[in-house]
């Protein structure tokens, strides 16, 4: 299984699965396990490389769950499905490291895990936006090395975002859950670019506001952007909310860096190649008012020249999704999902996932994104049947 340790769970399991990372939680261990399968658990914190998952995965592999530093594509999936594999989850909800259409022509399903890192992620979001914002990053250093000499009037001066713009790009699960936790908590007005029409976002805002007005406090206002550039003139804080693939790999760019405002701030939780990192560290460099607050990077986990050395952006490592219930969550779905399909279940594929999560779960793999491609059935219970 090449040099890296693995560990095994239930070794009697009659169908083998192979998990390239420890994933924190008993859950998922227990789902497996009634499942009928042995589990192998890479106990290594480095990123396999697709020979060694190869290796592990050998001559019999039923199933496996990989990693979002892992690429996912016609090698992996030709060696599982001739290994006997059938189920592939990702333990993420992004899923930009796999390649579906791969996937699908070995006849291999491929999960995520979405639901589960919607308010977390957004929680990152709004703290990176706070600690540019207020910089918080480049204070506490200052403070650390022993320069903080007492109070003064205009020490670390920063941006007050209440009542002010927010920008949203892409306003799906996890870009409502921040423009929600913006515009009610800092009563900012939101402006969103989505290519879908984001109803429920819209309607929100607009009762929100009408409840605001109710308390005599002024309105707020949601607007949806009919282009990036407009939303990135307009916004005072910009967080990319998108996937990544071919149309968002530097959708952020230096013309359109150079239309935001000189103090603005941009937040991305999403995918690094979403920015030109490059671009970015330029902008930054020459706009010194200008901030970024970053969770990912171009080329994770290494970061461009010149991004470390920057006061006005604050930085994380990829942790946005980083809270026990969401990590324990994204075991679980991913588990759920590999289980569900070796045990010949149909797709649960509703939005709301939360019946995976505690109790008796449902018959069913929660999401599978290649679904339809496979002609895997859909879940109706009792009431639809
Ligand atoms: C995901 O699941 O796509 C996240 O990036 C992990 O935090």
């Amino acid at each position: 299984m090449g040099s890296k340790e693995w560990r095994t769970h239930n070794p009697s399991g009659s169908k083998r699965v192979i998990v390239t990372k420890e994933l924190p939680g008993e859950r998922w261990l227990n789902i497996l396990t009634a499942a009928d399968c042995k589990i192998e658990i890479c106990t290594s914190p480095d990123v396999l490389s697709s020979e060694e998952i190869i290796a592990a995965m050998g001559d019999s592999c039923d199933g496996a769950i990989g990693q979002l530093t892992e690429p996912w594509g016609d090698d992996l999936y030709a060696a599982l499905k001739a290994a006997g594999g059938t189920a592939y989850s990702n333990y993420a909800v992004g899923f930009n490291n796999v390649d579906v259409d791969a996937a699908t022509r070995h006849g291999i399903p491929v999960g995520n895990t979405p639901g589960v890192l919607t308010e977390t992620t957004a929680q990152m979001a709004v703290a990176l936006t706070f600690a540019a914002a207020r910089r918080v990053g480049e204070a506490e250093q200052f403070l650390r090395k022993g320069q903080y000499k007492g109070w003064l009037p205009s020490l670390f001066m920063g941006n007050l975002l209440w009542r002010k713009t927010v920008g949203v790009l892409g306003a799906g699960r996890i870009g409502a859950a921040y423009a929600h936790m913006m515009v009610e908590g800092h009563k900012m007005n939101l402006v969103y670019y989505d290519p879908h029409q984001n109803e429920d976002l819209e309607n929100h805002v607009v009762n929100y506001s009408k409840f605001l007005e109710s308390q005599g406090r002024a309105p707020v206002s949601c607007k949806r952007a009919d282009t990036i550039e407009e939303l990135l003139q307009e916004a005072d804080c910009v967080s990319i909310h998108t996937i990544l693939d071919d149309s968002t790999h530097h959708l952020i760019n230096a013309e359109r860096l150079a239309l935001m405002k000189a103090d603005a701030i941009i937040i991305n939780t999403s995918r690094g190649p979403v920015i030109d990192e490059a671009a970015l560290v330029a902008h930054c460099q020459k706009h010194p008012d200008f901030k970024a607050g970053l969770d990912v990077f171009e080329d994770e986990p290494d970061m461009k020249p010149g991004l470390v050395d920057l006061d006005n952006v604050v930085i994380v490592p990829h942790i946005a999704s980083a809270t026990s219930w969401t990590r324990q969550g994204m075991a679980t779905l991913a588990a759920s999902n590999v289980a569900a399909i070796l045990q010949g279940y149909p797709a649960w594929q509703r939005p709301d996932i939360s019946v995976f999560l505690e109790g008796e779960a449902p018959q069913a793999a929660p999401s599978i994104i290649n679904a339809d491609a496979l002609n895997i059935p859909i879940f109706e219970d009792d009431a639809t049947s």
